[in-house]
């Protein structure tokens, strides 16, 4: 194929193929379609593609391949590291015309679906068959499940549920060689090699598009109820976690500090009792006629009685529950108009305390005059460490500062064999830190997995890592 650089003529190419109102160029389309909730990237797709089939997405791959024209998928753009984000006059590639639910099972208890559908869509067609799908998380109403899937989503549930890659029986993807693959098709069980599902799941768009998922299912969480405990200290977080975890089979536990609760009190919701204190922790159970409750009220004076926790409330109603869940839910909404440096840490739960002694040091020393959040699922050994962008700081000194700090951070988790991403993926803006986490052995390989399903870089090129066959 003839190389060309003319924009028009490239797009003029691919409305041979998609009809021409779904290849936008409008100056809306490509703002809003070229960023995730990161923002802080200036979008600049060269245009934004919607492709309405698996045979039109495969035919734009190819004919990106023919032009070494760059692809970003995009899903629902609730990314937070940047991995969506197209700043370099690439080809957005929306998902969000394929969002279709293709077909149920009940014996399997799965569900397949087109990779634009969006989570809730998912969560409530399940619930209307007695079903549950556990992958939950704050943006379930805007997020996709060829998103989730492209970063390994994680979420609220996780504690109990485990993270997207436990939920996916089936993948159709499209290599960024335009090859189409039909990967486990749906099964529990399939020891004929290597599981290529796998290496999709989690790889950022950038090997290549991921159009169609097949789901499975569980059982419903049986009455479910949440207590909001009052926490003195980290530490005592932790003993909590040990004592209520080893008694109820918990759905989540989370945490948030008083500073980040702060934050949702001032958008209106209330507090959940009159103490402050430092550290709040939400515990989730299942808890049918009540059967768990003596249990977590017993649990909760043993902890009271060890200084563990100095108040506490549990749930009396289904919409008692999801008020509470919406202090710890709300919490990263209600920041986002502070342009928050994300920091999204995993470490082993048995030496989490450890580290969070060390990294609550640095903190405190390092950000003096910034403010410092603390959430997370701290459950599954994953922190939320957002710093507040003070108001008077240019956006570009606020982030070298953090990125200096960010150094000291990483290198005190890699001592931990930590992970620089828990859960929202490296992206654009944890790609600096990739050799935290994974040494440069580790990557090279990564290098020759992408080299392998996209040999001329068209797929996200400069996300996770930056390969030599970018296009
Ligand atoms: C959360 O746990 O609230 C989400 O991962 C979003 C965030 O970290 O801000
Ligand atoms: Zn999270």
């Amino acid at each position: 194929m003839p190389y060309s650089n003319d924009p028009t003529m490239l797009l003029d190419g691919i409305r041979a193929f998609i009809d021409p109102v779904h290849v936008r160029t409008d100056p809306d389309s490509r703002l809003n379609y070229g960023r995730d909730w990161t923002r802080l990237y200036a979008p600049n797709p060269l245009a934004v593609v919607l492709p309405g089939s698996v045979d039109q997405a495969q035919q734009l791959v190819r004919y990106a391949n023919d032009y070494r024209l760059a692809l970003v998928p995009s899903g629902g753009r609730t990314g937070l590291s940047g991995a969506a984000v197209a700043c370099q006059s690439e080809i957005v590639v929306s998902l969000e015309r394929m969002n279709q639910i293709i077909e149920f099972d009940p014996v399997d208890r799965s569900v397949t679906c087109q990779a634009g559908v969006v989570t809730e869509a998912v969560q409530n067609f399940a619930r209307e068959h007695d079903l549950y799908y556990p992958v939950d998380f704050a943006s379930r109403g805007s997020s996709q499940i060829g998103g989730n899937i492209a970063t390994n989503a994680g979420g609220i549930k996780v504690i109990r549920y485990g993270l997207t890659r436990n939920w996916v029986t089936g993948l159709k993807v499209i290599t960024g060689r335009g090859d189409l693959l039909e990967l486990n098709r749906g099964l529990i069980k399939n020891a004929s090699g290597y599981d290529l599902r796998h290496l999709f799941i989690g790889s950022e768009g950038t090997l290549g598009l991921i159009v169609e998922a097949t789901l499975q299912l569980t059982r419903p969480l049986r009455e479910p109820v949440v207590m909001v405990l009052g926490v003195p200290n980290l530490d005592s977080m932790m003993s909590l976690y040990h004592v209520f975890r080893n008694k109820l089979e918990l759905s989540a536990f989370e945490f948030f500090s008083e500073l980040a609760l702060r934050h949702v009190l001032n958008k209106g919701l209330h507090r959940p009792f009159d103490v402050a204190t430092p550290y709040y922790v939400l515990i989730e159970f299942d808890n049918p006629e009540q059967w768990h409750t003596d249990t977590a009220l017993a649990l909760f004076e043993q902890c009271a009685e060890q200084g563990w926790l100095a108040d506490g409330v549990i749930s009396q109603s289904e919409s008692q529950a999801k008020e509470l869940w919406r202090l710890r839910e709300d919490i990263s909404e209600s920041i986002s108009e502070y342009l928050p440096y994300k920091n999204d840490l995993a470490v082993r739960i048995s030496r989490a305390p450890a580290f969070l002694a060390e990294a609550d040091a640095l903190l405190t020393r390092e950000y003096p005059d910034f403010e410092v959040l603390w959430y997370g699922h701290i459950g599954d050994g994953n922190l939320h460490i957002n710093i507040l962008k003070p108001d008077k700081l240019d956006p570009a000194a606020f982030i070298a500062k953090c990125g200096t700090v960010s150094e000291h951070l990483f290198s005190i988790l890699q001592q931990y064999g930590g992970s620089i991403s828990a859960e929202h993926g490296v992206g654009l803006t944890k790609k600096p830190y990739l050799q935290y986490t994974r040494d440069e052995t580790e990557i090279s390989y990564l290098r020759a997995i992408k080299q392998a399903f996209d040999p001329n870089g068209i797929m996200n090129p400069g996300k996770i890592f930056d390969s030599h066959n970018d296009a």
